[in-house]
């Protein structure tokens, strides 16, 4: 499974890109807005795809499908691994089969059932990202949801990618490795979270001390 982080912090993703262990970054717009960084947009997704190496998800905030693809474009120049993340509405899904036929991956977000996740793979999405969390806040199973996803690409030959997003805890990622979903992006924090567990913290700080007793 692909690790990516969801983030548009580059302190976190520079420490998180660290650990030699993080495939690629996921952003939004309220991920940049929280940074402040709607102005330098362009120059961060630069400076994420020259820390990272691997897809980077920037997204359009057009919502008409002809604006969506100059824009996509347009940020499909920046770096050759820029994903361009398009919403999952008709005009989205119009804009991801022009760009994908011409040759642009494509990330297509806000993804909630799963015939939003067949109609999305059939317009030649690279990445869906069916969002898990946000679908448990409203009491419906976001994981029940990847299961689906995972079962429904399985018959068939789609290339598009199961990107697990909205994660919340490490629990989410483990299921979603479980089901066979290709990526998870997740927060830094839950990142961290990942590394732990109390006994490897008790069982280290013990062998330390019985080390010490001879
Ligand atoms: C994914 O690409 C999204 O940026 C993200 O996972 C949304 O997560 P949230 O529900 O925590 O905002």
């Amino acid at each position: 499974m692909k690790f990516f982080i969801d983030s548009a912090n580059m302190q976190e993703i520079r420490a998180a890109a660290a650990f030699g262990i993080v495939d690629g970054v996921t952003t939004n717009p309220s991920l940049v807005s929280k940074e402040g960084n709607q102005e330098g947009f362009e120059d961060l997704i630069k400076e994420i795809c020259d820390v990272v190496g691997g897809p980077v998800s920037a997204e359009v905030l057009s919502t008409e499908y002809s604006l969506m693809v100059s824009e996509g474009k347009k940020l499909a120049e920046i770096n050759e691994n820029v994903v361009v993340k398009l919403p999952m509405t008709e005009d989205g899904i119009k804009a991801t089969r022009i760009l994908s036929d011409d040759g642009i991956n494509v990330n297509v977000t806000l993804i909630f059932s799963p015939s939003q996740a067949l109609v999305a793979a059939k317009a030649g999405a690279a990445y869906v990202s069916p969002f898990v969390g946000r679908l448990d806040d409203v009491s419906s199973s976001g994981m029940d949801l990847v299961l689906d996803i995972c079962e429904i690409y399985g018959h068939y030959a789609y290339e598009t990618k199961i990107l697990v997003a909205s994660v919340r805890h490490p629990m989410h990622i483990a299921e979603a490795a479980r089901m066979g979903a290709d990526v998870a992006t997740f927060p830094y924090k839950v990142f961290t979270q990942l590394f732990k567990h109390p006994l490897t913290d008790i069982g280290l700080e013990r062998f330390i001390k019985d080390w010490g007793k001879t």
